[in-house]
């Protein structure tokens, strides 16, 4: 496995990309100072806790079927950072999650309210870098958020009567998640003059990717560690909000699961939590989450087919191997 967290990279392209890294975390870091001292320390929480930089490598590595890591390329990677960490800061205030990153949430160190204006201006830095990147891609950005901020409201509404549950997730999570990492790849693509026809292919599979990555993450809210994961397990079963894995089980009719069905229908304490969290990790619902994952993760890697042959292709292929893995 290399440092970008992909495996069999080949090294040149290693390199460049962690050479482009080093460059988002520069920018990142620069970036989101400002005059007013509170803003800046809270900003710098989450960003200086670290995170996988999933989103940047994305558009480093779509980069690479254009003219390659531009510094326009660059502020858009800190763009697609940007936005993700300031979701994070709303994300936790509306799971009341206590860990993020490997440290204490904003919202249980300074409050909802400091954590959501973090978020808040961590979105209008984004802006700032976005207006050198012309309309396009402002209004790419803008689409994006409205997607992803969509994607948060349903999840928190609920599928409702009348709509099937697991399509109403699928949705959410597409929304969410699969919005902004497919944007991440087409900015990197658009951003260095890649054709229009490798533009598509590559925001088709960020769409998929990440729609992968979000069962991932809800698999690893489930089997992780926090040691692993950097949050606390269980989450997503605390705040009621249901996942692929329990979405099976609400939706079946097993005899067996009938008191986990009913511990699964409202929002759970903390002991309640671990409970179920003992039982849903040997659960069969958790095997055949995986095979979803896997499902898709494969549906990913055949949408990069077209593309030309290069070794960021390679890497893009076994990053779906990667994602499928993943623990954190
Ligand atoms: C967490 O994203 C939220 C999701 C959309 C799944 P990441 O798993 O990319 O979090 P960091 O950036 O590594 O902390
Ligand atoms: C997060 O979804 C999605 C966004 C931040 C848009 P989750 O609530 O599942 O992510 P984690 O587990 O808190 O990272
Ligand atoms: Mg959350
Ligand atoms: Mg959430």
């Amino acid at each position: 496995m290399s440092s970008l967290g992909i495996p069999n990279v080949d090294a040149g392209l290693e390199r460049e990309i962690l050479q482009g890294l080093e460059k988002v975390e520069r920018l990142l870091a620069s970036h989101i100072e400002g005059e007013y001292p509170l803003a800046v320390e809270t900003s710098r929480h989450l960003v200086e806790a670290g995170g996988k930089r999933f989103r940047p490598m994305i558009t480093l590595l779509a980069s690479q079927f254009g003219t390659g890591i531009t510094e326009d390329v660059v502020s858009a990677a800190v763009v697609c950072e940007l936005t993700h960490v300031a979701t994070l800061y709303h994300d936790d205030v509306m799971d009341e999650a206590p860990l993020r990153r490997g440290v204490e949430s904003a919202n249980n160190r300074w409050g909802n309210s400091v954590a959501i204006l973090t978020g808040d201006y961590l979105f209008s830095k984004a802006s700032d870098l976005l207006a050198d990147l012309g309309p396009e891609a402002v209004r790419l950005q803008a689409k994006t958020f409205e997607r992803l901020v969509i994607g948060q409201i349903q999840e928190t509404q609920g599928p409702g009567s009348g709509s099937n549950p697991l399509e109403h997730y699928l949705k959410v999570v597409a929304d969410k998640t699969g919005s902004l990492i497919a944007t991440s790849a087409r900015f990197g693509a658009m951003l260095s003059s890649a054709s229009p026809e490798i533009t598509e292919t590559l925001t088709n599979f960020g769409e998929k990717i990440g729609i992968a990555f979000q069962l991932a993450d809800d698999v690893i809210d489930i089997s992780s560690d926090s040691s692993q994961s950097g949050k606390t397990p269980g989450t997503d079963l605390r705040e009621g909000v249901p996942t692929l894995v329990t979405l099976q089980i609400l939706t079946s009719e097993r005899a067996e699961d009938a008191n986990l069905r009913e511990m699964l229908s409202a929002p759970l304490n903390d002991a309640q939590a671990l409970e179920v969290l003992q039982v849903l990790r040997q659960h069969p619902a958790l095997t055949k989450a995986k095979e979803q994952l896997h499902s898709l993760a494969h549906e990913a890697r055949e949408i990069l087919e077209p593309l030309p042959s290069n070794s960021a292709k390679e890497a893009l292929k076994n990053l779906c191997q990667a994602i499928v893995e993943r623990t954190a």
